[in-house]
């Protein structure tokens, strides 16, 4: 797995052409909010980008029950992510568009 840490762990995938996917990240709790979580998402999204995908997704599963659910889906949202549905247990699931934008410039060419 290229995107290493002492302080945390994460299952993923990229390079598959459409979707990246994301599972089961976990920060040491000595160690959270230093900005780690975030570091590592970013790495993994810089890497599916460069391997073409498309998109990134993942399911805010909480691994700790005793944090409020809005702080995690705040986590993945100030990412990018947005929400695209439930999983069949109820919990969000999130996708990041990956697509490059396009700049469309019209007028005469002389
Ligand atoms: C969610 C998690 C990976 C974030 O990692 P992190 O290194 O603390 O994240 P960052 O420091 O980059 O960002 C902190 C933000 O994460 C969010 N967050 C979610 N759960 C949190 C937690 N248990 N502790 C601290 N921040 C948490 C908060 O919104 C926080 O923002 P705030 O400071 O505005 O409240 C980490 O809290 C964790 O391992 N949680 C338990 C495992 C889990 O549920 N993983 C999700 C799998 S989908």
């Amino acid at each position: 797995m290229p995107v290493t840490c002492k302080h945390a762990e994460v299952d993923y995938i990229t390079g598959c052409g459409e979707a990246a996917c994301v599972g089961r990240l976990w920060v040491d709790p000595k160690h959270r909010g230093k900005g780690i979580g975030t570091e590592v998402m970013k790495r993994i999204i810089q890497e599916a980008r460069d391997a073409g995908d498309r998109r990134v997704k993942l399911d805010a599963v909480p691994l700790d029950m005793d944090v409020p659910y809005s702080r995690l889906t705040k986590f993945y949202k100030r990412l990018g992510f947005v929400k695209v549905g439930t999983n069949l247990e109820g919990w969000d699931t999130m996708s990041l568009d990956l697509k490059k934008k396009v700049r469309v410039v019209t007028g005469h060419v002389r």
